[in-house]
């Protein structure tokens, strides 16, 4: 699956694409079937909220899951992450985030760069986050806002935000949030189950926590190029993969007929 070059040109403009309908019914069914036995794993990579009664984020996914192994290469995420960044990309994170029916708490507004450059030593912000919505996402139920244009700037200032949430965040103080928010204003990332997002290192984005009764769980990958590989290596693997390889893309039908030679 190509990009056009109209979405080409938007995603470069907004710093975000939002493709609705990009995964079946069937497909999302199948990702939700594999997840499921997942949840309920007591190890490291499922870091609860919290109150520590449900799951927030469940990580290293590709690792855990024969499936998960296939989508982290399916085409429509492999081939257009590698129009927008280069052609050797290696797999550096791969999870679930949860946000929970009434218990999923807020993602604060920050940028991955921040992170992966202050806990990773990755050089620069070329990294793509490609999510695909694994539940219908309203404007209810803890959706991700974005803030268009904000992947513009230079890197930000952070502070390391260690108490908000279970989750240890390099996040982007109210002031400068309200200064992108007056220049770009909020889009939401709603849309049925299926829907996949892509945006860059640097765009500031965040979620409110979930006290609707709907859950909303989403599928991450970030792929960087090999080429701007982490330098540090102080956070466990599921949190930043280190197998530099350069993914390859399987056929579209992969994940509801997977052959021998996908696995
Ligand atoms: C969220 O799941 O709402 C936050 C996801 C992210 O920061 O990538
Ligand atoms: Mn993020």
């Amino acid at each position: 699956m190509k990009l056009s070059g109209a979405q080409l040109e938007t995603f470069r403009r907004d710093g975000l694409l939002i493709l609705p309908g990009l995964f079946s019914a069937d497909e999302v069914a199948a990702i939700r079937a594999a997840l499921a036995p997942l949840f309920e794993e007591d190890c490291d990579a499922n870091i609860r909220e919290k109150t520590g009664a449900v799951a927030r984020t469940v990580m290293g996914l590709h690792q855990r899951s024969e499936l998960f192994s296939r989508l982290v290469r399916h085409p429509r995420l492999v081939e257009p992450a590698r129009q927008i960044a280069g052609r050797d990309l290696y797999i550096q994170q791969v999870k679930v985030n949860v946000k929970a029916a009434f218990e999923g708490d807020v993602w604060q507004w920050h940028y991955d760069f921040a992170t992966h450059h202050r806990d990773d030593g990755v050089p620069a912000p070329q990294a793509l986050n490609l999510h695909i919505l694994l539940d219908d996402v309203s404007h209810y139920n803890g959706p991700l806002y974005f803030i268009p244009g904000s992947h513009r700037h230079e890197p930000l200032p952070t502070f390391h935000d260690v108490t908000s949430t279970s989750y240890p965040l390099w996040v982007v103080d109210r002031e400068t949030v309200t200064g992108l928010i007056a220049e770009g204003g909020i889009t939401p990332a709603i849309g049925p189950p299926g829907t996949v997002l892509i945006f860059g290192d640097l765009m500031v984005h965040g979620s409110p926590g979930n006290m609707s009764p709907w859950d909303r769980a989403i599928f991450s990958l970030i792929l960087n190029p090999v080429a701007n590989a982490q330098t540090a290596f102080a956070r466990p693997e599921y949190k930043h993969h280190t197998d530099f390889t350069p993914v390859v893309a399987l056929p579209d039908d992969c994940l509801l007929a997977p052959h021998a030679a996908h696995v």
